[in-house]
């Protein structure tokens, strides 16, 4: 099922007089179950492209549509309801809340868009807990968990709505080899429940893991508006 399309969308900043390429136009097109795994330098417009595509960012121009969709004709309101419940995300460096506990955290998203009961949340959640090994972990809070053991928690709270895409922006940058392979198993795992991952990284590791590569070279000419 075609999920993501995006059509000729390019990305530049303005800065003075200046004109920022930071992504050249690139037509693209998301199934459920692929493994989307986009390579390149540093600068070469791999998160452009994937804030771009979760409409995190608008293109300058080009169209992207979600499920035959236009991000551009929706209202914020239906943006923001799809990130929360069609799109889960994973950064580099996981963002919890330190005063909540890893239960909370995980149960996040259904503080916003369709109410659900507070037992179906609570059940979801531990079981997903579970899911990425931290069932015994969900009393504690963020700050007594490694960097690996964050980035479930993370996953999992990526999870909790059950996405149709997952976005991951080099989400295994600071981890070390064995905490980096379970986040890209439980990466590949989800492309088998017809979700679809788009992932980031400078590793070769993922590259095994993707059913599709998109390598993006640097842009390296500045634009200038006069
Ligand atoms: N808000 C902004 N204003 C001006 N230029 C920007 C902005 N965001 C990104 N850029 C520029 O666009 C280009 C692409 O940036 P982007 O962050 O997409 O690169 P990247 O491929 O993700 O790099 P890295 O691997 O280092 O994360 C870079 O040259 C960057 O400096
Ligand atoms: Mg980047």
């Amino acid at each position: 099922m075609l999920l993501i399309e995006a059509e000729q969308i390019c990305r530049f900043f303005i800065a003075g007089k200046s004109s920022i390429p930071a992504l050249s136009p690139i037509s693209l097109k998301v199934y459920s179950g692929e493994f989307l795994v986009v390579t390149g330098p540093s600068g070469a417009g791999k998160s452009t492209l994937l804030n771009l595509l979760s409409c995190l960012d608008r293109p300058s121009s080009g169209e992207v549509r979600f499920q035959g969709q236009s991000f551009s004709n929706m209202t914020e309101q239906k943006i923001a309801l799809l990130r929360n419940s069609s799109f889960g995300f994973i950064f580099q460096t996981p963002h919890l809340l330190m005063d909540k506990t890893v239960l909370e955290n995980v149960a996040l998203p259904f503080h916003y868009g369709l109410p659900v009961s507070r037992a179906v949340v609570q059940e979801r959640c531990r079981v997903l807990l579970e899911y990425v090994g931290l069932a015994e972990m969900e009393s504690r809070y963020p700050n007594t968990l490694s960097g690996g053991e964050m980035q479930r928690v993370v996953f999992a709270r990526a999870l909790c709505r059950e996405p149709d895409v997952i976005f991951a922006d080099e989400p295994t940058g600071s981890l070390d080899t064995e905490n980096s392979r379970k986040i890209l198993t439980l990466l590949k795992d989800q492309t088998t429940q017809a979700r679809a991952v788009i992932m980031v990284t400078h590793d070769q590791e993922p590259v095994d893991f993707a059913t599709r590569i998109l390598q993006l070279d640097k842009i390296t000419t500045d634009t200038s508006l006069v």
